[in-house]
């Protein structure tokens, strides 16, 4: 496969990443990853903005403009001849001796985008995955979507060692979001979900949920809910660009209803379905 290195595609081979790489150093820089489905893209402009969003919010200036964004992550798909996957797009501060504050002068950010062939989560989608708590140690600026990952990779890990798919990040009794997810309880009939804020990501899967919950007549209150009130949720969900609408039927080791996919969920589910290009 092709690799996108700043504005040209080439060889995986021909990529040459410098060590002085502000994002290899400081993981000074900023990413997306987008869904691919029937060689189509899943909401690209959201993601897009996005990605100028957290730029704009650490000053890091992307010298493209997001049409030539846009164009330039189409070709790339197109070379890869991508039908089902994601294509993963990252722009560092740049090559610069190593010093904490930024160049000065400032020197050309580096973008490198690369592609990636992969299947949807079919089972785990239709039998649900376990979760577990874990105290959210992260910065303050979770809005970000920083290549700095430390925090989320922990609590991820943390999971993983614990048999769980995901970790459910909490400050105090408060859950904010996953590790790599957006996360959501479902009690008599009503969703609640973290308010977009500073302590989470505005996932983009997120406000397609949001959409579908209007669709199909399912009340959103968008509050955050205690550790408690998760254990006795109806129903929970996880949600991201590449687990989808995942259903949580376990937390802690405590079943979440009657530990299987929810019925709000599965139809959750059939309206995601719909918007999938
Ligand atoms: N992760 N919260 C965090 C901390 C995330 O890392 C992600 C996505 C989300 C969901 O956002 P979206 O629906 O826009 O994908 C929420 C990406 C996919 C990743 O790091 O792989």
């Amino acid at each position: 496969d092709k690799i996108l290195w700043n504005d040209e595609i080439i060889n995986e081979e021909d990529v040459k990443i410098g060590f002085e790489d502000r994002g290899y150093q400081f993981g000074d820089g900023i990413y997306e990853v987008i869904k691919i489905y029937n060689g189509n893209v899943f909401t690209a402009t959201e993601h897009i903005d996005r990605l100028y969003a957290s730029a704009d919010k650490i000053q890091l200036v992307i010298p493209y403009t997001k049409d030539v964004m846009h164009k330039m992550l189409h070709e790339l798909i197109e070379t890869n001849e991508v039908e089902n996957g994601h294509i993963y797009v990252q722009v560092t501060r740049g090559i610069s001796p190593r010093q904490h504050n930024f160049p000065n002068p400032a020197v050309e950010s580096v973008l490198t985008a690369y592609t990636k062939e992969t299947t949807r989560p079919f089972a785990q989608l239709e039998n649900g995955v376990k979760a577990c708590f874990v105290e959210d140690i992260r910065w303050l600026r979770c809005d970000i979507k920083s290549l700095n990952l430390l925090g989320n990779v922990l609590a991820k890990q943390e999971a993983i060692s614990k048999d769980c798919y995901e970790a459910i990040q909490h400050r105090g009794e408060i859950v904010t979001e996953g590790s790599s997810s957006n996360v959501y309880g479902i009690k008599d009939g009503v969703l609640y979900t973290h308010p977009v804020s500073n302590l989470i990501l505005n996932g983009i899967t997120r406000k397609v949920i949001l959409d579908c919950c209007e669709e199909i007549g399912l009340k959103v209150v968008e509050e955050a809910f205690t550790k408690d009130q998760a254990l006795a949720m109806d129903e929970m969900i996880m949600s991201s660009t590449n687990a989808e609408v995942m259903p949580i039927i376990s937390l802690e080791g405590q079943l979440i209803g009657e530990g299987k996919r929810g019925e709000w969920t599965e139809k959750l589910q059939q309206a995601f379905e719909h918007k999938i290009p």
